[in-house]
């Protein structure tokens, strides 16, 4: 008999990694995705939210989808046109959202499936915590309800928009602050990772090879993304926002190490960062369980099979 699915709840800023992330979770029967919400990073929320609708609509994600706050609890908005595009989701055409956006706002939206369901429910979140943390202040109660967190976010030894800071905690480093301190479990997939979880223009051919229409804009989506890391010298595409959907399927492709994480708030050239007190003193009880490594052949092999999941699926572009 199979087991029962994990809920999930799917937070992002897509993005080209978010958006195969979210392409890995559809393709995966251990789960059964409750809801999407959009956050304010790559780019505004408005496009942020377009984009989350195009693509469930895509790849056939029919949970509500509902939008998030259009800027950081206490920060001003961000983006990174250089990495997404101006669209924040530039490359292949995709199709026009066919469902409705939901008219709660996105905590309210995860408040709501939380209270629902009978199973606890797993978030994973591929932008910055700003979501996640309005739902924690505003019902401390549905705590309880939550299996663990898993995140796409920080770097233990070094940032990718600052030296520090990796892109989605510095977008909003207060509502990481509060989510790392929340108790909950966290998976937290840095830049130690991420940047290791490379996918190579062979890879993208091996996906394309699949021959569907989802493979096809996931092969394309790759092209685009590598086209900015290669011009910073990456030898791939690093698939950060996979790596938090990846470990919840297949944990030991990952080296995984327990961390007590904080969050730097403040900082003249700091703000943002994620530190980890990696001393091995007696120290505060881990908060995070920190992804340092991963088997890329599997990782890049586990991407591969799941575009496979979409043979007959086709929608009008
Ligand atoms: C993170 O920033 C975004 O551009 C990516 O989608 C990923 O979530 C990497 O720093
Ligand atoms: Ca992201």
């Amino acid at each position: 008999m199979r087991e029962k699915k994990i809920p999930l709840i799917l937070d992002g800023d897509p993005g080209h990694d978010d958006a195969i992330a979210w392409m890995l979770a559809k393709a995966s029967p251990e789960f059964e995705i409750k809801a999407v919400t959009s956050v304010s990073g790559n780019q505004t929320i408005e496009k942020t939210t377009y984009n989350a609708l195009r693509i469930c609509t895509l790849l056939g994600i029919d949970a509500p989808v509902a939008m998030g706050l259009p800027h950081g609890l206490l920060s001003e908005p961000f983006d990174a046109p250089s990495v997404h595009g101006q669209s924040g989701l530039d490359g292949p055409k995709l199709p026009e959202p066919a469902m409705e956006l939901s008219p709660l706002r996105a905590p309210e939206l995860m408040a709501k499936v939380l209270r629902e369901s009978e199973d606890k429910v797993t978030i994973v979140s591929t932008g910055a915590q700003t979501n996640v943390a309005a739902l924690l202040l505003a019902h401390p109660e549905l705590k309880e309800k939550i299996e663990r967190i898993s995140i796409m976010g920080g770097g233990l030894t070094h940032g990718n928009w600052t030296p520090a800071a990796e892109f989605n905690i510095l977008v909003d480093p207060e509502a990481a602050d509060i989510v790392f301190k929340s108790g909950v479990e966290l998976y937290m997939a840095g830049l130690d990772v991420t940047e290791k979880a490379l996918l190579f223009p062979e890879d993208f051919e091996n996906i394309r090879k699949a021959g569907n229409q989802v493979a096809g804009v996931v092969a394309d989506w790759l092209d685009f993304f590598y086209q900015f890391h290669r011009s910073l010298g990456y030898p791939g595409a690093p698939l950060h926002d996979p790596c938090a959907v990846a470990v919840l399927l297949h944990p030991e492709i990952f080296t995984i190490e327990d961390y007590y994480v904080e969050i730097e708030t403040a900082g003249e050239y700091s703000r943002g960062a994620t530190v980890a007190d990696m001393r091995g003193f007696e120290g505060p009880v881990p908060n995070a369980h920190c992804l340092m490594g991963v088997d890329r052949e599997a990782f890049a092999k586990l991407l591969t099979e799941a575009v496979k999941a979409y043979e007959g699926r086709r929608v009008e572009i």
